[in-house]
């Protein structure tokens, strides 16, 4: 933690900056933890509901994945890479290797025709997800 002699508010365009990049997190990330969790639910419900929901989701949670990454681009350079240190850099670094097994798992995990196949996809995203949020807390400090 950085020492600091008074605690104070942020500027207006860091919080519009921060505030939408958290909001594509609630979405991408909370929204695929609860999904997870309704699925045993909504499969009793009918056989084919959980597609048809999935495809649902998807409307809401590919728009949110694409605002991170706009949204993620302005963060990286209004926090100013030239000003960060090494550390910060290679989790950077660390943080964008997640966010692509995230993504890409998410769309694979869409993509697989067996139950087997759609289960590791999932996983492997879930673990992309989670670490590209623990990782961009460290990076915003
Ligand atoms: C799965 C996608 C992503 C998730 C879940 C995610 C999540 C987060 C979270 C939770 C924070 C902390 C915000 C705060 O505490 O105020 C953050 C900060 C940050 N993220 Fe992301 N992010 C994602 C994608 C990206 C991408 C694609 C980039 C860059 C192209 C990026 C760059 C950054 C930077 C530079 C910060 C620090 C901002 C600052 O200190 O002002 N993120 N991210």
């Amino acid at each position: 933690m950085l020492v600091s002699h008074h605690v104070q508010l942020t500027d207006a365009w860091t919080i519009v900056r921060l505030s939408l990049h958290v909001l594509g997190a609630c979405v991408w990330v909370g929204g695929q933890l609860v999904l997870a969790g309704l699925v045993v639910t909504v499969r009793g419900i009918s056989h084919d509901a959980p597609g048809k929901v999935a495809k649902a989701f998807a409307k809401f949670s590919w728009p949110a994945y694409w605002l991170l990454i706009v949204t993620g681009v302005w963060n990286f350079y209004a926090v100013g890479p030239s000003n960060a240190t090494t550390s910060w850099n290679v989790v950077f670094g660390v943080k964008m290797l997640c966010v692509v097994v995230s993504g890409l798992g998410a769309f694979l995990h869409t993509k697989a025709t067996s139950p087997k196949a759609r289960g590791v996809y999932a996983g492997v995203g879930m673990i992309g997800t989670i670490a590209a949020l623990v990782l961009g807390v460290a990076l915003a400090g």
